[in-house]
């Protein structure tokens, strides 16, 4: 496996300042895991987590894929398992999430609205039910906005139950979970455009009697182009809908990928030779990340966003190792061996100039 040869100077994991306390109360620290906790992570990998987050969001185990695979079977085990080290631990739980167009079984949006309609509210109803008081909040729509032109998504959702899904899943979830805060979650929100689409869909389903506690904004950005200006206006206009605003899903991809926003159905394969870090990350790309890293913690925090979850726990875990194709990355800010990357010192230095 690839080696982050310049984060070996940083030192090993065990004397490293948590980034969970760096920020204080006002920005809670999470990441996602995937598998099977708790034999999924290493000695290393669990001190590491302990340390350094303060809320977990499952990566997989709780999309309507997953967890509910057929329409008469619920998966509940790795989710439950997930809950229970939280809560041995003392860690916050991000439930993620009650409809999305992906990782979801074609049976589920099949059929008239009101069929459609029934098993989404049954769904939400079980999935939200069974964690009902244990969970600090749910993504309870992903991704529902296009990316282009006006309007949501064309998903099975949309098709089957019309536009109104978003506003009937809310309604779902906050009478399975009345406790839990409920979220509307998509990627390139910061962008004017879709930004736009998302304050009028979140306008709506307030005007609509909805319930929501906050936006999140995915935050899967590529090095040095990271629109931070655009970010920085983003996060103003959601607050000013009197939303929570969070960074959900936090990478910054060093590897160059193809303008797609988070779109995983978007794929492409890499040649030896453009898996241009397999042998570790060259030390000046990494100073690059940590100041852009330490650039947008100056913004999360000026804006007064109230969670910032990596996606992922170090480099060996995370989801752009694979999409949109196989291939080396170093988005994170612990490196493959768990060791500090100087992006994490940038960011820890980010919070001591608040
Ligand atoms: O679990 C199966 C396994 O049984 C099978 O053998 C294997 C073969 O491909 O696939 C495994 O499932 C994979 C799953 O991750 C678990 O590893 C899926 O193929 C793979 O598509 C899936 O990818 C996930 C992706 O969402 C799916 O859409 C990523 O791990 C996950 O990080 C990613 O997360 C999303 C957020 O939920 C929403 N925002 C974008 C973000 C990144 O795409």
């Amino acid at each position: 496996m690839a080696r982050d040869s310049v984060s070996e100077q940083n030192g090993g994991s065990g004397d490293t300042a948590a980034l969970r306390d760096a920020f204080g109360r006002a920005m809670q620290i999470g990441c996602a895991v995937g598998g099977r906790l708790p034999e999924v992570l290493s000695a290393d990998e669990r001190d590491l987590l302990l340390r350094h987050f303060g809320v977990l969001t499952p990566e997989n185990c709780m999309k309507p894929g997953p967890i509910h695979p057929t329409p008469d079977s619920f998966h509940f085990e790795e989710a439950d398992r997930l809950v229970a080290f939280a809560d041995a631990y003392g860690l916050r739980v991000i439930g993620h999430c009650l409809a999305w167009h992906q990782q979801c079984p074609d049976w589920f949006y099949a059929g008239s609205r009101g069929e459609a309609l029934t098993r989404l509210e049954s769904h939400i109803t079980a999935v939200a039910g069974r964690y009902r008081g244990k969970l600090q909040g749910w993504d309870v729509v992903n991704e529902a906005i296009a990316d282009r032109g006006e309007g949501l998504r064309d998903t099975p959702a949309r098709r089957a139950i019309g536009d109104d899904y978003v506003l009937r899943a809310f309604e779902f979830a906050r009478a399975a979970d009345p406790e839990a805060e409920l979220y509307y979650n998509d990627y390139n929100i910061e962008e004017p455009g879709k930004r736009d689409r998302t304050l009028r869909l979140l306008e709506q389903l307030e005007n609509a009697g909805a319930r929501i506690d906050g936006v999140g904004i995915q935050g899967h950005w590529q090095l040095d182009q990271v629109p931070f200006d655009q970010l920085r206006a983003a996060i103003e206009a959601y607050r000013q809908l009197d939303l929570k605003v969070m960074i959900t899903e936090l990478d910054l991809d060093v590897v160059e990928r193809p303008d797609c926003g988070a779109d995983v159905s978007v794929l492409r394969s890499y040649t030896l030779a453009e898996d241009i870090y397999r042998e570790g990350c060259p030390a000046p790309v990494l100073a690059r990340q940590a100041e852009q890293y330490a650039r947008l913690f100056e913004i999360f925090s000026a804006g007064g966003v109230s969670r910032v979850s990596f996606w992922g726990l170090h480099d060996g875990h995370t989801w752009l190792n694979s999409w949109p194709g196989p291939r080396t990355n170093h988005p994170l800010l612990f490196d493959r061996d768990c060791r500090p990357k100087p992006a994490y010192a940038a960011v820890l230095a980010s919070a001591g100039r608040r």
